[in-house]
Parts: C-alpha cells; sequence; structure tokens
C-alpha cells in the first residue's frame, strides 16, 4: 500500500515537474549563499529579494515561497524582508556527516511570475565538537619485567568536525615511566601510543595514572580527555625476607613438650603466591629433628621432644622461607637461623 502511494506521488511530482520546466522559467546557480552550522531559527541566510532583483512589494503579494530538497525543510522565505531564513538549526555532523563540503539545496517558487529559482546554501563547520573518547577510563597491563620500548596501542579519540575543527593530537600527562607516539596513518588516522621509557616496580607502586588529552584544531581548541590506568603486574623478583637474621631462645630442659619456643616470620613484597610465604627446615640434625617441630605456614617453632641438657646445652637450626613462586631473578634470600 505504502510503496503504491509513494510511487503515485512520485509520479505527480514528476509531472509537476515537466509542467513546471515547460512553462516557467527555471534558474538554476544564481543564488548560493554561505552560513556556519548551528545558526538559530529564524537567522539570516541571504536576502533573497535583493539579489533577485524582485521588489518586496511585488513579492508580497507572488505566493512566493522556498522549497527544499529532501524531507527536512531547513530554509524558508521571510515575506516581509524578502529574506531567506534559517527554518532549523542545522548540525553540519548530522546533516553531511563527514563530507568535507555540506551544500544543500532548495527553490524559491515565485507563483506570481511563474518563476523557480535555485539556491545552494553551504554549511560551514564549526568546532562546535570536542574531541572524546569512548570510555572515560582505559585499563594498560603491564608486566615489571616488561623492558623499555615496549608499546601498547591506545583507542583513538573521535571529533565529527572537519579539517582544523577535528583532531589534530594527542598529550600525555607528565609522568616518568611512559612517552606517548603518536603514527599517523596513510589515511590521516592518529594513532597514540604508550611507549615504555622506563621500567616499573610493582613493589613501588602497583597502579600509575596517567590522562591522555586528544586536542582539535579550533579555535579555541577543544579537548577530550581519558583516564588511563596501568597496572603493574608481578613477577617474582622479592625474595622472603625474615624479620631477624637470628633468632636465639633460651629455655630451661623441663619444659613441656608441645611448647611453643619462638616464630619465625618472614615478609615478600610481591604480590598473590609471589608473596606468600612456607618455612622449612634447611640444615638440621636427625636428633634436633625429632626435638623440634617447624610450623610451615606459620613459622612457629614447638617442642616435640624433650631436651636434656647432658646431651645438648645449644641447637643451631636453619630455617628457609620460601614463597610460591617461580623466581625470575636469582633467589639469593636470607635464612635465618634459629639458635635454642
Ligand atoms: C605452603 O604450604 C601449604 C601447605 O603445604 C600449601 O598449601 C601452600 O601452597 C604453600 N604455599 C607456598 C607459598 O608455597
Amino acid at each position: 500500500m505504502w510503496s503504491r502511494e509513494r510511487r503515485v506521488s512520485w509520479r505527480g511530482r514528476l509531472l509537476l515537474w515537466c509542467v513546471l520546466v515547460a512553462a516557467w522559467e527555471l534558474s538554476w546557480g544564481q543564488l548560493r549563499y554561505s552560513v556556519p552550522e548551528e545558526m538559530q531559527k529564524g537567522s539570516f541566510v541571504g536576502d533573497v529579494a535583493k539579489d533577485l532583483g524582485l521588489e518586496l512589494s511585488a513579492l508580497r503579494g507572488s505566493g512566493a515561497h522556498v522549497v527544499s530538497e529532501g524531507r527536512n525543510q531547513y530554509f524558508s522565505l521571510h515575506e516581509k524582508t524578502g529574506h531567506l531564513v534559517m527554518a532549523e538549526r542545522i548540525d553540519r555532523e548530522r546533516v553531511c556527516e563527514s563530507a568535507e563540503d555540506c551544500v544543500l539545496r532548495c527553490e524559491m517558487i515565485v507563483e506570481g511570475e511563474m518563476k523557480v529559482y535555485a539556491i545552494e546554501v553551504e554549511i560551514r563547520d564549526i568546532n562546535d565538537n570536542a574531541p572524546s573518547f569512548r570510555d572515560e577510563e582505559m585499563q594498560v597491563k603491564v608486566s615489571e619485567t616488561a623492558a623499555p620500548g615496549w608499546r601498547f596501542l591506545l583507542r583513538s579519540a573521535l571529533d565529527p568536525d572537519i579539517g582544523r575543527n577535528s583532531l589534530q593530537g594527542y598529550e600525555l600527562s607528565d609522568n616518568e615511566h611512559f612517552a606517548l607516539d603518536v603514527q599517523t596513518g596513510k589515511d590521516g588516522w592518529k594513532r597514540p601510543e604508550l611507549v615504555l621509557v622506563k621500567v616499573l616496580d610493582r613493589e613501588e607502586a602497583a597502579f600509575h595514572e596517567l590522562v591522555l588529552t586528544a586536542m582539535d584544531g579550533g579555535d579555541p581548541p577543544r579537548t577530550g580527555t581519558v583516564l588511563i590506568r596501568v597496572i603493574v603486574l608481578d613477577a617474582n623478583d622479592n625474595a622472603p625476607v625474615f624479620s631477624q637474621a637470628v633468632y636465639t631462645v633460651r629455655v630451661r630442659e623441663d619444659v613441656p613438650l608441645g611448647s611453643v619456643l619462638l616464630t619465625v616470620s618472614a615478609t615478600d613484597a610481591d604480590d598473590g603466591m609471589n608473596g606468600e610465604v612456607n618455612f622449612s627446615f634447611e640444615k638440621i640434625s636427625v636428633k634436633a629433628s625429632e626435638i623440634f617441630h617447624l610450623d610451615t605456614e606459620t613459622g612457629v617453632i614447638t617442642l616435640t621432644g624433650s631436651l636434656d641438657f647432658e646431651e645438648g646445652d645449644s641447637y643451631e637450626l636453619e630455617v628457609q622461607a620460601k614463597d610460591g613462586g617461580d623466581h625470575t631473578v636469582p633467589e639469593d634470600s636470607p635464612a635465618g637461623t634459629v639458635v635454642a
């Protein structure tokens, strides 16, 4: 139904055109105006009456009106003044998208004179859009073992304006670890890349916050920003460190079995399993191993056999602390020595 009606109406329009062309005088390309986008409804576009040499008095009674090509009526004729004015606000980016030239056509029909005047209106770009990033925040994960020169392609900003009013470049906030490299592709597309310039250390800072700013070339320029949250991934670059190099405890030989003699402790600056510590006896005599028990996870040393001063007045136990990661750097953890 719809398409049939439409076809009929198209045919009707074609017929009308034939009649117009035959009987009416058609003037092409006589009038061309240029206005910036985003002008208010009613804004002046051009003095068509003057430019066509039409008397205002003649225009008023002549049933003159303006018809735009296409569905939207962007322009209208102000009868009193003979001015072509905006019938609605125009957003160049919406009407013409990314086209370099945005020219809208309309016709002024003066029925009394049986004339049609073709009018072209160029819509100029204004810097009504700022560059913008899709998200407010980007996350970048970098291992603390990444070497300088390591790169990460960042998401680009978009600015629908054209020419200088469109995206011109990027800037990165001051920081000591990263620099910005912007490559321009064949299509003119600018791609911002984060480049590592100084090795990261998660134990020093597990996160870094950078601000990437995109700028256009308008006057004044407009900008858009995105927060880049750099997450430094842990490598097992730290060995556990004991709270003391030597733990000494003196006990009486009649101390009951099961007594806690002392607790060794060690810390590891790494993250997750890389920072979890377990303990074990490193060097221990068979006899001592029957007397002392070390809890792997807590570092608590308890008495499991009886002490006899006559059999031994001192025991030296070496405890090793080990983290749960695979070491990427040589193990150099100092083992703590327990003297009981
Ligand atoms: C510590 O020992 C416990 C119990 O044997 C084990 O489940 C855990 O994975 C160990 N952790 C590390 C860091 O080796």
